[in-house]
């Protein structure tokens, strides 16, 4: 008798992306002739890069023909990628990496699922609320959450709040964790933490032999100075952060799958008798057991955005993007509505109206204008009364969605 993972029964029936698609498939059966504008999850809507393509298109060439073709590549990535990632990325910063710290994935959502693998079961988990649900939910699926409170909180993951009145930064916790998941600039609030804020963490892990995991998905999104790009700016960072970037949102790679973690070889994990390990040993092991590379193609079109060609090309979309989420932010400001975030990302974070709870608001929302919202509940319990908008639409659906909601707000 083949037994389950009795954890996974603890989850929320669908995972929050999914759930909001089941909804607008609901929406799009009762209103089939709506014109629906997705300002909510945040898949990217700008075409590739013209280097990324043309790298593609080259590295598709040789692998037709027999002297250039490539089968198996290495596990942890080529390192002709890993070479532009540490130089552009990291030594630019003032960072120094080996290659054999930069591993190369299909995705930074798998990694974040994937890490749990190497930590043991007992470890603390420590999540931000709100934040990216793949935390919450990995720390569930690995066993990590224990039961549910009379709060409706899990009780052996230490909730992190971020208020509004504290402009969303996170408090150190009082209790002492273990592993503690920070995604900067954040998902959902669009906030960036300055080094100070990012400081006080790097120290707080230190002290308490505790592992950052650290999602720096919307790095290429920085604007501001004093906002560290890598968590690597931090001293001390390299001895307890394990750092996740992605091609998605920089790139435009949500469609082709590409991003990398850096483990650096300081971190040191710890057996139940005491023993230190290299967590960077483990993560090489797990990934050369489970993982054959991403694809030639995927990773020669990443390595492309590295060229003088490909920066200026991406960076006009990331612009592109900015540039709507400070329209989203401009025009619901002029509302009167209580806005964050969208200045180092492509997120922004509203408060509903008249303190309308999240999902009632985004219901609303969809039904009255056909435009589509993330609820911020959706991201933790200190979400609701608000929720999220992203930059990612073309300019002309995220002005058109303003001005529906301008209209909807009686404006
Ligand atoms: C989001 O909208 O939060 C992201 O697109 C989700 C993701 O990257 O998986």
């Amino acid at each position: 008798m083949a037994l389950v993972n009795e954890n996974y029964l603890k989850l929320p029936e669908y995972y929050l992306f999914n759930e909001i698609e089941q909804k607008i498939n609901t929406f799009k059966v009762l209103h089939p002739d709506a014109s629906i504008i997705r300002l909510g999850q945040g898949d990217v809507s700008r075409p590739l890069p013209e280097a990324v393509v043309t790298a593609m298109q080259n590295a598709i060439v040789e692998m037709s023909e027999a002297s250039t073709f490539r089968g198996y590549g290495p596990e942890v990535g080529y390192n002709f990628l890993i070479d532009k990632i540490i130089k552009f990325d990291y030594q630019s910063r003032g960072v120094n990496l080996s290659p054999d710290e930069v591993f190369i994935s299909d995705g930074s959502k798998s990694d974040v699922g994937n890490i749990g693998h190497i930590f043991g079961r007992d470890n603390i988990i420590a999540i931000t609320d709100p934040v990216y649900p793949v935390y919450e939910n990995a720390a569930i699926m690995g066993g990590r959450s224990g039961y549910v409170t009379e709060d409706a909180i899990w009780s052996n993951i230490v909730y992190v709040p971020c208020s509004e009145k504290e402009g969303w930064v996170p408090r150190l916790p009082k209790a002492k964790v273990d592993i503690i998941y920070l995604c900067y600039p954040n998902n959902p609030t669009g906030i960036a933490l300055t080094k100070e804020q990012l400081k006080m963490w790097v120290d707080y892990a230190i002290e308490n032999k505790a592992i950052i995991i650290y999602d720096g998905a919307y790095a290429a999104y920085i604007r501001e100075d004093n906002i560290p790009h890598s968590i690597y700016e931090i001293k001390g960072a390299k001895k307890c952060a394990i750092e996740i970037r992605s091609f998605s949102k920089t790139a435009g790679f949500t469609g082709l799958r590409c991003s990398y973690t850096v483990v650096p070889k300081d971190i040191i994990g710890y057996t139940m008798y005491g023993e230190c390990l290299r967590v960077n040993q483990l993560w090489n092991r797990r990934i050369t057991t489970y993982y054959n590379g991403t694809s030639y193609i995927v990773q020669r079109g990443a390595e492309a955005i590295y060229s003088k060609e490909g920066q200026k090309q991406y960076k006009e979309i990331i612009d592109y993007y900015l540039e709507n989420s400070a329209i989203i932010r401009r025009e619901l400001s002029s509302l009167g509505l209580d806005v964050y975030g969208g200045i180092n990302s492509p997120n922004v974070w509203i408060k509903t109206p008249y303190k309308m709870n999240s999902w009632r608001f985004f219901e609303e929302l969809l039904y009255d204008t056909a435009v589509v919202c993330i609820p911020g509940d959706g991201f933790g319990h200190k979400g609701d009364g608000f929720f999220r908008f992203t930059g990612f639409n073309s300019r002309e659906n995220t002005e058109e969605a303003m001005h529906r909601f301008r209209k909807w707000m009686g404006q």
